[in-house]
């Protein structure tokens, strides 16, 4: 009994010791001292679409899965606000940071400090472009290239046999922004070939609804005149909301997006693929925001001092006027 008293005694007084070692550090020591858990820094870039809603939510919830603390910022498609973030996370000594870059250029000198603190980074659904090598450790997300090849692909197929030019309406996403880039140069790619088509008006809608109906409504006021020839064959949207935008603009005046001009646009959320349902769309390439839980994996292995792979990209489909309807997916957002 006196044996078991003494040990129970102890086990007591080191219980009280690591508390109070605990308490020494700072912050939320108990939490941390206790749980041990891994803390992610997130800069989310923005809220410009509903992809981007339904990526900061799957991150949120992929977090708590995986039992990683996370610190989200929002920045308001700001790079200072980015920037701040990522300085602020290096300031709280996180474990790993991610962002998803609103552009792709400027990162170098915060991502010099994150690298000199040791504290590893992963591109989440965008990337940047720098002359350093090695300031992140891995990029999650979609080829988006890939996706321009695949919606210029569809469109090739679409007027194959059809006489006569193709005019092109391009609506771009954020100038800068990696998407936005890929997207132009992969569609370029795939219908450069053919002398029928043309870009007659690339303008940008930053990605966002409002601006596409704006923009869309600017081109269709100064460029679209069926009376003097002038015509839009095709919306080539670099997403989903501006397509969205586009065509209520378009049947504000009148003109049948599906029908009177072919709409293609990226991400496949649930608006996009409903006006495909309506026939008011032609296709949709998929572009994922469900990668939070790939992105928790990466960070328990960096956390964990394990290699990553260089890249990691998302498996995607494109969804057509062709395939039966009935086979459409049902999306959260
Ligand atoms: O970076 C991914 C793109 O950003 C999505 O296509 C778009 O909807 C978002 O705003």
């Amino acid at each position: 009994m006196k044996k078991i008293a003494l040990l129970s005694a102890a086990v007591t007084m080191i219980s009280f010791a690591l508390i109070f070692i605990a308490y020494d550090d700072g912050g939320d020591p108990l939490e941390n001292a206790f749980e041990n858990k891994i803390v992610l820094g997130f800069a989310q870039l923005g809220a410009e679409s509903e992809w981007r809603t339904a990526s900061s939510q799957n991150v949120m919830d992929a977090a708590v899965k995986y039992g990683i603390e996370l610190m989200f910022e929002n920045a308001q498609q700001k790079q200072e606000n980015q920037i701040k973030a990522i300085r602020s996370f290096i300031a709280h000594r996180v474990d790993v940071i991610a962002f998803s870059p609103v552009v792709e250029t400027g990162w170098d000198n915060v991502l010099i400090e994150a690298k000199s603190e040791n504290i590893p980074v992963i591109l989440v659904d965008r990337k940047i472009q720098s002359e350093h090598q090695g300031l992140y450790a891995s990029f999650l997300g979609s080829d988006f290239e890939e996706e321009g090849r695949r919606a210029g692909a569809w469109l090739v197929k679409k007027f194959a046999g059809v006489s006569g030019g193709v005019s092109i309406v391009e609506l771009r996403g954020t100038d800068g922004a990696s998407p936005a880039h890929g997207r132009a140069l992969g569609f370029r790619q795939a219908v450069s070939s053919d002398a029928r088509f043309r870009i007659v008006r690339s303008m940008s809608g930053d990605f966002m609804r409002s601006k596409g109906r704006e923009t869309m409504a600017q081109i269709l006021e100064e460029y679209y005149s069926p009376e003097e020839g002038r015509v839009i064959d095709v919306v080539f949207a670099h997403n989903d909301d501006m397509a969205i935008g586009a065509m209520e603009a378009m049947e504000k005046i009148g003109v049948a997006p599906g029908r009177d001009v072919v709409m293609i646009s990226i991400d496949a959320q649930r608006s996009a693929l409903e006006a495909l349902r309506q026939g008011r769309m032609n296709c949709v390439v998929e572009c994922t925001p469900y990668i939070g839980e790939r992105l928790m994996e990466l960070v328990r292995d960096l956390a964990a001092g394990r290699e990553v792979p260089e890249a990691v990209y998302s498996e995607e489909t494109v969804f057509t006027e062709d395939g039966d309807p009935g086979d459409l997916p049902d999306r959260p957002y």
